[in-house]
């Protein structure tokens, strides 16, 4: 086949390539960055696996149900390989690395394990793996992945674009494996971040939602006294790019002059993810979460007196180890408190190797009733945060089409699913809308 020129150099092969993301927005935008990676060996994206050369598992560890899907979509996938003897499987993210050479001893039709922070190295383990090599790589690199990573071929991109700024965790929560999957805090040089916004808006993106486990933790890379309000003030200047939004933030790291921005940057977008987990401050002491309940509501009164019509959206974990019905009334008095307009509740997942594990565990029971209480009452704020915004105007960007003929489907400001009859040639446009319905997990109107 005649070769394809791609950044200088002659391509030889057209290869396709299938990934599937589980987890986190950060596993979205490794999902793309790993495709970028590959794009130079030949590879070209396929949302078809029967189709593939290259399947490639971009997988969560945070829960244990998330984990173990893995093994059983890695189990439907053996057909594949015996129909395409030229196919590779590889795992990526999290479970990768938090299991290493364990997912190859379990499902041996996978050639290639690797962990998030090694991900430029894809296209030398795609060799290595065709030469016939079970290939592991979990390490966490000395140099930055992100500066080896390029951009894939100047295409158009989707209006909303993910951007990672900070990845990594030091904050150790009791329950949780970020910081043994995704290694310590670090941020990116706020210079690269620059550019890649750039490079993005080039390509059509309107939004960018800046991307870390601790995104407000962000601190530059040595390169003076940056934090999250100045990189998204420096960003609020690039011409041709309309709306910031960042998650997800730790209480904890929540500045003033980041507070400040949501009071006087208006690219910045009135929507926080704020994950408190509990409403139990022997809980939170025993999450290792380092905040008070009490703490945190000061913290949303400051936050809305900035911004009063701030859309707050939560994390919680009923059944950690300790959990009594007292402590999950102080969780449900918290939410009754803050009230939330988008919100994610778990039942706490035993995770190996974390200090919680290791402690006596609450009944099934006990989590499953409790969840369903409070999701329960978070369903309710969610409805009546969305049916407030009947009859009033928003701005919505149009992502897409819709499902009905003539309909776009875009964001508000808030982050609310919106559809509207519109021109699609106003996709990628900030169009005014007047909210006229609200229905389970959107909400419909009409262009002004
Ligand atoms: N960095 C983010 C959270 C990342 S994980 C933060 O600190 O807010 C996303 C959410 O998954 C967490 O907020 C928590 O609610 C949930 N989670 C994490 N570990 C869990 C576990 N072991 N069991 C149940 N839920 C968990
Ligand atoms: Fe996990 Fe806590 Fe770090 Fe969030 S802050 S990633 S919950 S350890
Ligand atoms: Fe899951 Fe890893 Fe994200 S465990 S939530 S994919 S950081």
């Amino acid at each position: 086949m005649a070769g394809k020129r791609y950044a200088g150099v002659i391509m030889s092969n057209n290869r396709k390539l299938f990934v599937k993301t589980y987890g986190c927005q950060m596993n979205v935008y490794d999902s793309e960055r790993m495709a970028d990676a590959l794009a130079p060996a030949g590879y070209e994206v396929t949302d078809k696996a029967q189709d593939a050369d290259l399947i490639l598992l971009n997988t969560c560890h945070i829960r244990e149900k998330a984990a173990e899907k893995i093994y059983s979509e890695l189990g439907r996938m053996k057909p594949l390989k015996e129909a395409n003897p030229d196919l590779k499987i590889g795992v990526t993210g999290c479970v990768a690395q938090a299991e290493g050479a364990e997912i190859m001893r379990r499902q041996p039709a996978v050639d290639i394990v690797v962990g998030p922070q090694a991900y430029h190295r894809l296209p030398q383990m795609e060799q290595r793996a065709r030469a016939g090599e079970k290939v592991l790589d979990t390490e966490f690199p000395e140099e930055d992945k992100f500066d080896h990573l390029p951009r894939g071929p100047k295409m158009r991109r989707a209006p909303s674009a993910f951007l990672t700024v900070q990845e990594g965790c030091d904050k150790f929560c009791a329950f949780c494996v970020v910081p043994y999957t995704r290694g310590v805090e670090v941020s990116r040089p706020p210079a690269r971040i620059l550019a890649e916004a750039r490079d993005l808006v080039e390509r059509g993106v309107r939004e960018i939602t800046l991307l870390g486990q601790n995104v407000n933790a962000y601190h530059g890379a040595g390169d003076g006294d940056w934090g999250l309000a100045r990189l998204l003030r420096e960003l609020a200047k690039i011409d041709g790019l309309a709306r910031l939004r960042f998650t997800t933030s730790h209480p904890n790291d929540m500045e003033d002059d980041l507070i400040a921005a949501f009071g006087d940057l208006e690219k910045l977008m009135p929507y926080l993810h704020l994950p408190v987990q509990s409403g139990s401050d022997k809980i939170l002491k025993a999450m290792n979460r380092k905040h008070t309940a009490a703490s945190y509501v000061r913290l949303i009164e400051k936050i809305r007196a900035v911004r009063p019509d701030l859309m707050l959206s939560g994390d919680f974990i009923v059944g950690f180890p300790g959990e009594e019905e007292a402590d999950f009334q102080d969780t449900l008095a918290l939410v009754r408190e803050v009230n939330y307009g988008q919100s994610y509740s778990f039942k706490y997942s035993t995770r190996p190797g974390t200090p919680a594990a290791e402690r006596a565990q609450v009944e099934d029971v006990d989590k499953s009733e409790r969840l369903a209480r409070l999701q329960a009452l978070l369903t309710e704020q969610q409805q009546s945060a969305q049916r407030a915004m009947v009859g009033r105007e928003v701005s919505v960007l149009f992502e897409k089409t819709g499902r009905l003929p003539g309909q776009l489907i875009g964001k508000s400001e808030y982050l609310h699913a919106v559809h509207a009859l519109c021109d699609s040639a106003r996709i990628g446009e900030v169009v005014k809308v007047k909210i006229t319905g609200s229905v389970t997990n959107s909400l419909s109107g009409a262009v002004l």
